[in-house]
């Protein structure tokens, strides 16, 4: 398995390009099982789940072609039902196949990912959605099966915004004729982009990036070419990255508006942001005064940047206080950064700091995507050498990122140690 090795505490400088946005493609690439027409969507990252996605939607009848970042996907088979567990465990998001399949098939069958042992909750609002729409519910040998005799246009309250019921159910209403309303709708940048997609397959929706959402859907619906918006959880680490190691760094590709919160937080923190045209621009210097969050539904704080934003706040000038309202359990980074010398203690969903003079290098290990990025950060910070384990979570969501922070100054290096000594063996 491959490793980050870094050696940190020198000042980030220099330019580097966004990519595009992981949770923007997954559902737009998804939505590609609503059409028979030929579609290319643009701007895509070269990620683990991006790779996932496409294996999953080749194996709903799809056939695709990746050159670049450039996916260009269209028909090879009769259009299945059926996601597998192989792929689901391996991805959360599959759970968003149900709604084109229901559109266009009246039935889909998707294994339930992991974790769904504590009962049904982790899917639960798009379930409600989908009965709504009057798909019948039932489970069997650990998948989700889902059956309607005619999928119908509804009126859908979600007890949440939740960002996945959101786009289940966007897909959904997209693939039917018929007005679907969704009230109390996740209003993240990345339900925009998939409106946007929608909308140039042909169906109609007003009012992404609000609270009410409402899709007038088409039987068939046409092929569109796509371009993904900018990751912004990417950019924010990266900002973030800056203002733990200070220095003076330019994202390019960025824009402020999807990270209004969190420019808001890295300017109270001491850095000086400044949006530029087609970039982000941040200087930083000394440590950052201590700034608490919470995290909250868009337009506020991300949960998947909590993670790194307490990597900063780790080397803070005081103490701060991280409330993660979105996930449980959400905190594994800190026993990590406390490795590392942060104080921090976790107690719910709340985490205190007390900011320390420096963290220093330490062997780590990568929990989940954003966990891992906390660790990046906070590597890049520290004095000393850090060995990151378990990288892939990390490759999970951030493409190349380690090519990133060498254009940025960093150093650090990937390593197979199983690899290389495998090599060793090897007779001269
Ligand atoms: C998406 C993002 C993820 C981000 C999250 C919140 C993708 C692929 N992933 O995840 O990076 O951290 O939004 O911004 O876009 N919940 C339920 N029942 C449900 C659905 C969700 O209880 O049916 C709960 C979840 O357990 C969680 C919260 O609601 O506590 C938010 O989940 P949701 O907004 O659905 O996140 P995802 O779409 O899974």
């Amino acid at each position: 398995m491959d490793q980050f090795i870094v050696s940190g505490g020198r000042p980030l400088r220099g330019r580097v390009r966004v990519s595009g946005s992981k949770n923007a493609a997954l559902p737009i690439l998804i939505s590609t099982l609503l059409t028979d027409v030929p579609c290319v969507i643009d701007n895509v990252p070269d990620l683990r789940d991006i790779h996932t996605t496409l294996r999953l939607i080749e194996q709903l009848g799809k056939r695709v072609e990746w050159i670049g970042s450039t996916v260009r996907v269209r028909v090879a088979r009769p259009l299945g039902t059926a996601a597998p567990y192989d792929l689901v465990k391996q991805m959360r998001a599959s759970i968003l196949v149900a709604g084109p399949l229901l559109a266009r098939r009246r039935r889909a069958r998707v294994a339930l990912p992991g974790g769904c042992a504590i009962g049904l909750r982790p899917i639960d609002i798009h379930l409600a959605g989908f009965r709504r729409m009057g798909v019948g519910v039932s489970f069997s040998h650990g998948d989700v099966v889902l059956r309607t005799r005619r999928l119908r246009p509804a009126d859908i309250r979600l007890r949440f915004p939740s960002v996945g019921a959101t786009e289940n159910l966007m897909m959904a209403a997209a693939g039917i004729p018929g007005t679907t309303v969704i009230r109390n709708a996740a209003r993240e940048p990345e339900i925009v982009d998939l409106a946007r997609f929608l909308e140039s397959l042909g169906a109609c929706v007003i009012g992404a990036g609000g609270a009410v959402v409402r899709v007038d859907g088409a039987a068939r619906l046409g092929g569109a070419r796509h371009s993904v918006i900018a990751d912004r959880i990417e950019t924010g680490t990266l900002l973030i990255a800056c203002l733990a190691a200070g220095g003076n760094i330019r994202v390019e590709g960025a824009g402020g508006e999807h990270l209004r919160a969190v420019l808001d937080a890295l300017a109270r923190a001491g850095a000086k942001v400044r949006e530029e045209d087609g970039g982000i621009r941040i200087t930083a210097a000394g440590r950052p005064r201590p700034v608490s969050i919470r995290t909250r539904p868009y337009p506020g704080f991300p949960t998947d940047l909590q993670a790194p934003w307490m990597a900063a706040m780790s080397v803070g000038r005081g103490r701060s206080r991280i409330r993660e309202e979105i996930f449980e359990k959400r905190f594994l980074h800190a026993a990590e950064l406390g490795r590392m010398g942060a104080w921090i203690r976790t107690d719910g969903e709340i985490a205190d700091l007390e900011g320390v003079p420096r963290l220093h290098g330490a062997p780590v290990m990568a929990s989940d995507i954003r966990a891992g990025a906390a660790l990046l950060v906070a590597a890049v910070a520290a004095r000393g050498r850090s060995e990151i384990h378990r990288v892939y979570h990390i490759d999970r969501g951030y493409e190349r990122v380690e090519v990133k922070l060498r254009a940025l100054g960093v150093r650090i290096r990937r390593v197979n140690p199983e690899k290389s000594s495998a090599r060793a063996q090897l007779p001269s």
